[in-house]
């Protein structure tokens, strides 16, 4: 939340197809006949069985009449920094008294937990967080949007926690009101960096919008055992706060449970509303006025990078730090993959088509510093590119392979196919992507926003270390 701050308010604060290490080619299954998606294990770390020991005792309400409620909107997880020992949270209230409100995260180790989670007060460790409140133009308003983010550290690699936020004054032996607190949220903590264990993520992107068909399908989709999301961008209309009411309504099921990392689309008009509600690394030797535009992060052996390709001036202004960025993922001997995501896509066939911006400043980079896979959004559809090296068809080996999946939901567009297309399908059936990482290959498979149907399916073997 680096955005425009015009008040401030309280503060306390494999599937491997192993082709040996010398094809770099990806294996598709997108011809065959849709096999049977991978299969998708429904299980959540979240049932709280473990009995409550004793000193868990302080669930009698605390008697503070005169506290204002403060109702948490849209709570939703993110990671500023180390993925394995930390997470962030932020959230949003409404405008009246914020004066005196303490953001405030509770977390515990699930297995600590007991009971409802109502007794997580009781054994969980608080961390006090800070917010900033934004006034925004909606129209001829000025509409204040008291956001707040607590980033909680210390946390044990791979380990599942539960936690609660809002506001509330340390009474020992008392727990916040009720109405002040969140519902229980859920994450687990990423592998360490330079841990080869395998993990899954979630890539998705185009949702503008909290649609009817997010809201029958989130549930079934924060199932995926993710120990991530991340999301191309366009996730609302044009980016007004009731938009992004919408959307993280719709999107709760998935945000209580999940990390989610974003990068901003062209539909997140009023931006400074988009950088106010996301908690994102910020990068050393990035310009000031692009600090989370663009991020990093290490999650295992992956590095992932989120860019902003909205405006030709940003694209370019991101190239020096950019540059550096992969060198050192490149030479980073914990690092076996690396991973870009954008909103616009370099290379696309379909209806809006390839960035020629993005080739031109950003593809040498990608080119030269080894990434295995671009991730974008934009046009509403599925495609996939062939491994692309210096705008041609990649040497058996090296290259790259873009994916553009921007079909969360959003309308469909019809799909295209070019010279560089390895498949391509119609947006008209929506889609994700789940990526799983592993010692030897990314392998990934694109599924109908129903999970019914598998639309592509293909694996990166590790390049050669
Ligand atoms: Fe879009
Ligand atoms: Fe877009």
């Amino acid at each position: 939340m680096n955005s425009r701050v015009l008040g401030a308010a309280a503060l306390a604060v494999a599937v491997l197809l192993l082709y040996g290490n010398a094809c770099r080619a990806p294996q598709s299954a997108a011809a065959a006949p849709a096999a049977s998606p991978a299969p998708v294990a429904v299980e959540l770390p979240e049932a709280i069985t473990a009995a409550c020991p004793a000193r868990a005792t302080n669930d009698e309400p605390a008697p503070r009449p005169s506290e204002p409620t403060w109702r948490v909107r849209n709570p939703h997880l993110t990671w500023q920094r180390d993925p394995a020992t930390t997470v962030s949270f932020t959230w949003t209230t409404d405008a009246a008294n914020t004066q005196s409100y303490q953001p405030r995260a509770i977390v515990a180790p699930a297995s600590a937990a007991c009971g409802t989670g109502e007794r997580l007060f009781a054994v969980g460790r608080t961390t006090a967080g800070q917010g900033e409140v934004l006034v925004t133009r909606v129209g001829g308003d000025r509409i204040p949007v008291p956001a707040w983010t607590v980033e909680v550290t210390g946390l044990q690699p791979e380990t599942d926690y539960v936690a609660r936020v809002g506001s509330w004054t340390e009474v020992a032996g008392k727990r916040p009101r009720l109405a002040n607190i969140s519902e229980l949220l859920h994450f687990r903590t990423g592998a360490p960096k330079g841990s080869r264990a395998p993990f899954q993520v979630v890539l998705a992107g185009d949702s503008r919008g909290g649609s009817p068909e997010i809201r029958r399908q989130a549930e079934r989709l924060a199932a995926i055992p993710a120990v991530a999301w991340f999301f191309n961008g366009d996730m609302t209309p044009r980016g007004s706060q009731d938009e992004w009411n919408d959307w993280f309504t719709a999107m709760a099921p998935i945000l209580r449970r999940r990390p989610l990392m974003p990068v901003q689309g062209n539909h997140e008009l009023q931006s400074e509303l988009y950088y106010s509600q996301f908690a994102l690394p910020v990068e050393p030797g990035l310009a000031a006025q692009l600090t989370e535009h663009a991020w990093s992060l290490d999650l295992g052996n992956v590095h992932f990078v989120g860019l902003d390709s909205n405006t030709g001036e940003g694209i370019a202004r991101q190239v020096p730090w950019l540059r550096g960025n992969l060198a050192k993922a490149q030479a980073d001997p914990q690092i076996d993959y690396t991973i870009c995501m954008m909103h616009h896509a370099p290379w696309s066939a379909s209806a809006h088509g390839s960035h020629e911006g993005i080739q031109a400043t950003w593809g040498p980079l990608f080119d030269q510093y080894g990434v295995d896979l671009v991730f974008s959004g934009h046009d509403h559809n599925y495609e996939r590119t062939i491994a692309l090296q210096g705008g041609k068809a990649a040497p058996p080996g090296q290259g790259v392979v873009y994916v553009v999946a921007g079909g969360f939901f959003a309308p469909g567009y019809p799909n295209g196919h070019e010279w560089f297309t390895a498949t391509s399908t119609h947006g008209d059936q929506h889609n994700y992507v789940v990526l799983n990482v592993t010692d030897q290959a990314l392998t990934l498979a694109a599924y109908s926003g129903d999970g019914g149907r598998v639309l592509d399916q293909f694996t990166l073997p590790r390049p050669p270390r």
